[in-house]
């Protein structure tokens, strides 16, 4: 597994630590890989009864590495990065996440596929895909209007608005908000408590509250599609190659 991504048991928490903090833990596909490999592993373990997810150093991620965005071909069907959220909602164990920073792209949207986040005072959100010429990926389309609110989930995805930990409180994207210091040890003292419940009960449950399983792996794979027509747009790459050269994109001249 990669050591990008760190993965440590405590009794039957999953802990998985997103751990490239001089890219602000910006995720490349060998990451995603190793997330996906550390939640099914927890999945079909009888030991591991939750998972939490955070980040190393200052940011929790600023989202997908836009290099290897830009170096994907217009398919990128079977990648870890497509793979990700199809997991997220096939996972039948909880999955708690420890925003401890700055929060980008899909830092943002899998909190919306996760049962219970909680944000460091010092966490911003801001799901930036328009900005990129992009589209709100995975299943944030179908699941940030359902959470949010409309108006709410307009202000994320389409507008690309910064939001702070209160914000985001306020308008349902995370369950609470605590110093950072602190954050994990709160985060991991609920994931304890869950894992402490009886395990069959909790994943029915969490089947119950959840979305529609198969409604949420069909959005996926429509949202896929339009994904990855886009990253093989020109608005696309004019958005890439102005981050590269920290330039503002200029879409002046499509229609
Ligand atoms: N993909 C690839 N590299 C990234 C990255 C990303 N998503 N986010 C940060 N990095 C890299 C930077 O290129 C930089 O690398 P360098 O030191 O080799 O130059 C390093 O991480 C530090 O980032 P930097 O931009 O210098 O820090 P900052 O504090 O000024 O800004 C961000 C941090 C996250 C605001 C800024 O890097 C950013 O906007 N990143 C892109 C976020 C994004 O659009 N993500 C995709 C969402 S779909």
């Amino acid at each position: 597994m990669s050591t990008l991504i760190n993965v440590k048991d405590d009794a039957a928490v999953r802990l998985i630590t997103i751990n490239r903090p001089e890219k602000k833990n910006a995720l490349k596909q060998e990451m995603y890989a190793g997330m996906i490999s550390a939640l099914t592993a927890a999945n079909s373990s009888p030991h591991i009864r939750a998972c939490v997810i955070t980040g190393s150093g200052e940011y929790f991620t600023s989202g997908n590495d836009l290099a290897d965005f830009a170096a994907q071909s217009g398919d990128g069907g079977a990648t870890p990065a497509a793979e990700f959220p199809r997991v997220l909602a096939t996972m039948e164990k909880p999955i708690l996440v420890a925003v401890n920073g700055p929060a980008v792209g899909v830092g943002v949207t899998m909190l919306l596929q996760c049962d219970l986040a909680y944000a460091a005072d010092s966490a911003t959100f801001r799901a930036p895909f328009v900005d990129l010429a992009l589209v709100p990926e995975g299943a944030s389309g179908l699941l940030a209007p359902t959470a949010l609110g409309t108006m709410k989930a307009n202000q994320l995805l389409l507008l690309a608005e910064t939001w702070g930990a209160a914000e985001a409180a306020n308008a349902g994207l995370v369950a609470g908000v605590f110093a950072k210091s602190i954050l994990l040890d709160e985060v991991m003292a609920r994931a304890h408590k869950i894992a402490a419940k009886a395990p069959a009960a909790m994943r029915a449950s969490k089947a119950l509250l959840g979305h529609n399983r198969a409604q949420t792996l069909a959005f996926i794979e429509h949202a896929h599609k339009i994904f990855s027509d886009r990253i093989a747009s020109e608005e696309f790459a004019e958005a890439a190659s102005a981050f590269m050269i920290r330039r503002p994109a200029d879409f002046s001249r499509f229609t």
